[in-house]
């Protein structure tokens, strides 16, 4: 089985790599020729835990190659995926040009016999178009629909353990070599699901939607708990085991962010309305997100007295989650980005080392460690839930820090942790904050 893969993005470059792991003899295609180079030389573009120890082998093993020549690989493979952005335009629809740039690129020379596979999250009724404008050129191929599920920082085992795979076709000779590829699959008893090519289509925005407005629902409900002197971590453990709901995209924080959530709620309410159907959940899931990185502003300054003129602020954490460097929609950027308007003094430590940050960030000094980060801080804010993050030495950060106040909107820590190591703590979602002021709870 021959796999060409066009588009070394985050997803084209994890499956590329883990169908070679599967045994596939892939070809990874992208047009930027110095990532290509770098690829070549073993060298991945993106923080993925694991990406690089498996394309080194997989290459070395002579199963990986890649190529700026898209022509040149599609002749003899047996099926194609196209993996290449589809970002939002500005009205929050989907800009497909990269899509049908790589399928005008490949037409001419792609082998009649083999499945051209969208695996690029595209609005319902896409894959089909691309069929209908392959038509329009004289090329009949079989074409296929398959949604990725990986999430940055887990994709690896995300697609070499997938909870479900999902396939959209409509041919049996779709059906077959797609079988054929995820077959590797079959011994873990992964349910793969064949459906026609709009449902695969649908699924993936419906499900995207879904996680965020779960994620967004916890955060009304921390709002809630802010007020009414319950605890928000505690509700999500309530809720979650029940198993119609499940326990997780129920830990609250700063709101959702990524390449993905905000991208793919914003699609599906743009193509619903475009084919006369109402999503007002996925409306207000996207107003609520918005409206939470403001209500972190407004929470911040009220743990800061109101004021953060010529205050020390160090920030842990700055990606859009834990276990990447991927700064996308991240609510640090409104977050930092408020601060600094007010005149406060940021300093800024992740673990991933972020180029993106730094670009982002331009004028704020990045710390190497947590601790020196927070030499002389008026407050410590933690955004991103990175698990060195649990077991800083709050004693030692206390002794270093200006004044001892914990902004934690991961709600990482537990009050009483906290409060032992003399830091005032403010979190996400528990009644304390409103109910008594931070600085009741220094110990002596
Ligand atoms: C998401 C989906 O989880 C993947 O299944 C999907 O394949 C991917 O989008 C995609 O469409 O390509 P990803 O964007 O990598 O994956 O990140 P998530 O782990 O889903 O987190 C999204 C956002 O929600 C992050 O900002 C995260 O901090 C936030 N989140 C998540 C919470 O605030 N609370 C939670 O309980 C879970």
């Amino acid at each position: 089985m021959r796999i060409t893969v066009v588009g070394t993005g985050y997803v084209g470059l994890v499956s590329g790599v883990c169908f070679a792991e599967f045994g596939f003899e892939v070809v990874c295609v992208d047009n930027n020729a110095a990532k290509i180079d770098r690829l070549r030389r073993g060298h991945v573009p993106i923080y993925e835990p694991g990406l690089s120890k498996l394309l080194r082998k997989n290459a070395t093993a002579g199963r990986l190659t890649f190529t700026t020549d898209a022509r040149s690989v599609v002749i003899d493979a047996d099926i194609v995926f196209i993996a290449v952005g589809t970002p939002s335009n500005p009205d929050g629809s989907v800009d497909l040009s990269y899509v049908y740039q790589s399928v005008e690129e490949i037409f001419p020379s792609v082998n009649k016999t083999a499945v051209l596979v969208i695996k690029s999250t595209v609005p319902v009724g896409t894959t089909a178009a691309v069929k209908g404008f392959l038509r329009s050129r004289g090329v009949e191929v079989d074409v296929a629909f398959n949604p990725e599920f990986l999430k940055e920082g887990a994709a690896i085992e995300d697609f070499m353990h997938p909870d479900r795979v999902i396939l959209g076709v409509e041919s049996p000779n779709a059906k077959k070599i797609l079988s054929q590829v995820y077959r590797p699959l079959y011994v873990f008893n992964t349910p793969i699901i064949f459906t026609n090519l709009e449902t695969a289509e649908l699924s993936k925005y419906a499900s995207n939607t879904f996680l965020a407005m779960k994620v967004t629902f916890i955060n009304e409900i921390a709002n809630l708990c802010e007020v009414c002197g319950a605890d928000v971590n505690e509700v999500a453990i309530a809720m979650g085991l029940d198993r119609r709901i499940g326990d997780r995209f129920l830990q609250a924080g700063p709101g959702y962010g990524g390449s993905c959530f905000p991208k793919d709620t914003s699609a599906l309410e743009d193509f619903s309305a475009k084919l006369g159907v109402d999503m007002p959940l996925a409306r207000e899931t996207i107003r609520s997100n918005n409206a939470r990185r403001i209500r972190m502003v407004e929470k911040i300054l009220r743990a800061c007295d109101n004021e953060v003129n010529e205050k020390n602020i160090a920030v842990l954490g700055v990606t859009f989650k834990a276990n990447t460097d991927d700064m996308r929609e991240s609510p640090s950027i409104d977050i930092v980005g408020a601060l600094t308007t007010r005149g406060a003094h940021l300093r800024i430590y992740d673990p991933s080392f972020s180029e993106q940050a730094k670009q982002i960030f331009q004028g704020i000094d990045f710390s190497d460690n947590a601790y020196d980060c927070c030499n002389e801080a008026d407050a410590v804010i933690i955004l991103t839930d990175w698990s060195e993050f649990r077991a800083i030495n709050l004693r030692e950060l206390n002794r270093r820090v200006r004044n001892p106040l914990l902004i934690d909107l991961r709600n990482i820590y537990t009050l009483s942790e906290v409060s032992a190591a003399g830091f005032n703590y403010c979190s996400v979602g528990r009644a304390f904050e409103k109910l008594k002021s931070a600085k009741e709870f220094v110990v002596e």
